[in-house]
Formats: structure tokens, sequence, C-alpha cells
């Protein structure tokens, strides 16, 4: 038979209502009742009807999360941050990617409304505004937005400084004596393509080097698309001297066209990417890369939900994590005189 909060009142020597504060995470109740209605929970085996307790709280004491792709490691660990700090405060996490598909991140943002998820944690497939998200804003349903912002959505935006990590990655690259080097990005309608773009842009800028469109490549978020890309690029006889790849699927799509058209990191083509991932220690060359604080942007945005969740209303912010530039094997020795550049 279905045991109820009845039982576990009963049990415990509490009221309901008591016993119902304490499974329910809200009200007060003394430490002494918490343990013995905990105790009842656990000898008893109950399990709260969230949707019934819901009707009392308003709260499911659930988060919805929208990410792009669990199966990328970024996401992986930007969600296992997440989760570390919001299940210590009771809430669990309701998962649902995105593919960067703003129409399925229509469906899922309103599938998660249905279960009555008391507030969101978004990783946007679009930095341009829709009407899925003006409606949480609206509706005063508490959102954070992670990695990427939206326009002219006012709300917590965790990100990192992607135009300063790509700025140093490029630069680091001219000095090494690169003057043509290929971009390559994916999905150019978030902010984080457009930011590690634009620090791309002002490194050969400042050093009075043109930037050759047909050198800046995007294509779908995908590694085998990144392949596909890099390949076409590479049997080009103009091909550029390195690469900075924007992302790491883009990284392990480029690495692989490298290594199938024969060609070695970095005697022949230079290789700096944007997300630093375990497997770039493994790899042979070693990856340059500039390291994202994944777990920490986590964090925050955790912390960030949480204490909208206890209503905060301070101003929504902006915060800027700084990124690390890791200098290892792929990006080539510092050559005794500016690489050899096939003619433009
Ligand atoms: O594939 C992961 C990448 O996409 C990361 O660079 C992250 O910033 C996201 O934009």
């Amino acid at each position: 038979m279905k045991i109820t909060i009845k039982d576990v009142a009963k049990k415990a020597g509490v009221s309901p209502a008591a016993a119902a504060r304490v499974v329910g995470g809200y009200g007060y109740v003394s430490t002494e009742t918490r343990r013995k209605v905990q105790a009842a929970v656990r000898e008893l085996g109950y399990r709260p009807n969230t949707i019934a307790r819901s009707m009392v709280t308003k709260s499911t004491r659930t988060i919805g999360l929208v990410i792009t792709d669990i199966t990328n490691p970024f996401f992986a660990q930007l969600v296992r941050g997440i989760e570390d700090v919001t299940w210590q405060h009771g809430y669990t996490l309701v998962l649902a990617n995105t593919d960067e598909n703003r129409e399925r991140e229509q469906a899922v943002v309103y599938a998660l409304q249905e279960k009555r998820v008391d507030a969101f944690i978004i990783v946007p497939a679009s930095s341009q505004s829709a009407p899925h998200l003006e409606e949480l804003f609206l509706q005063d349903i508490p959102m954070v937005l992670v990695d990427r912002a939206v326009n002219g959505l006012k709300v917590d935006t965790i990100m990192v400084d992607n135009e300063g990590g790509a700025y140093q990655a490029v630069r680091h690259l001219i000095n090494l004596g690169h003057r043509r080097i290929g971009l390559i990005l994916d999905n150019l309608d978030i902010t984080t393509n457009k930011e590690r773009m634009e620090g791309y842009r002002r490194a050969l800028v400042e050093r009075d080097l043109i930037v050759e469109q047909a050198l800046i490549q995007s294509c779908q978020f995908t590694r085998q698309s990144a392949f596909e890309l890099v390949s076409q690029m590479l049997r080009n006889s103009n091909r550029p001297t390195a690469l900075f790849t924007a992302n790491n699927f883009m990284t392990v799509g480029a690495t692989k066209a490298i290594q199938e058209a024969g060609l070695h990191i970095p005697q022949d083509i230079a290789l700096v990417g944007f997300d630093d991932l375990e497997w770039n220690q493994l790899n042979c060359p070693q990856l340059t890369a500039v390291a994202q604080p994944v777990a920490e942007i986590g964090s925050i945005a955790a912390q960030r939900i949480l204490s909208r969740l206890k209503g905060d209303s301070a101003s929504p912010m902006e915060i800027r994590l700084k990124t690390t530039f890791i200098i290892r094997d792929s990006c080539g020795a510092k050559p005794t005189q500016p690489i050899k550049e096939t003619t433009p």
C-alpha cells in the first residue's frame, strides 16, 4: 500500500503539517522534528508526490537545465559544476538538449514549464531573443544564461572573456611567425563565436595583417562538419600555415582532417584551440589551448539561480570569467625566422 505523509507523521510522532514541511523543504521545523521525520521517511521508504507537494508549496524543487549537447565534454563538465551546487540546496536538475536549434530550445522550455520547474538555467542556441525566453522573463520565472548572452534579455549571464582568450591565442601564433591563420567555428549566431572571431580579428589588425575572409570558415556544430570543412581547406594550395579552432568539437574535426591529409602538427600546420579538455594532454602533439573554468562557470550559475529563487531582486549581472592560455606542442616551437608563407 502507498505510504502517505500521514503515515510518516504518525511514525515520527509529529503532526502531518510538520512532516509535510520537512519533506517539502519549506517553513520552520525544529532540528529534532526534522531528524524524526527524515528517519521515518527512510524507514517507511516514503516517496513524496512532487506534483501534489507543488500544489502546496508552489515549488517542485526542480530546475530546468537547457544545454546544447550532453555528449560534448564541455557541457558534461558544466552540468556537473551546476549540479554539485544545486543538489546541496535540495534542488534536482531536469536536463534537455537543444543541438543549437532554436525551435528545439523553445519546445524544451515549454515542456519544462509544463513540468513546473521552479527556474531555468539556459545555454541559449541563439544570441537573438525569442518569445519563449521573453515569456519566462515576463512571468518572473528565475532564469540564468550560461556560456552565451541573448541580446536584450536582462538576466544573470555567466560567460568567459571569449574575445580576450581568442586574441591571446592568435597573437601567440603571430608571434611564432604565422601571417595566414585559419579560423574554424560553427554557429555564428551565438555570442561565443562572435566574440572569439572579434579576438581573432583584433590580433591580426593589431599587427597590420590582412583579415582574409577566405580564412574564416564556419560549419555545423559537429566534429564531422569541422572535419569536412578543414579537409577542404587543406586541399587548397593556398592553405594557411596555422589554424585557430573556436571550440573543442572544431578542434577534434580539424585534427582528424590534418592527420587524414597526411600532414603533421605543427610542422605542416600549427594548431591552437579554444577549450582545453582531458584528451588534449594525451594527444600527440599535445594541444595548445584556451582553457575555460567550466566547473566554476557551472557553480556560479547555480549560485545565481539559487539566489534568485530565494528572492534576490538585484539588477541582473553579467559575470565574465578569465580564460587560461596553455602553450603545448601543437603551436610549434618558436621558428628562427618567420614561417615561409604560401603565395597569397
Ligand atoms: O563545444 C563547446 C563550446 O561551445 C565551448 O567553447 C563553449 O563555450 C560553447 O560555446
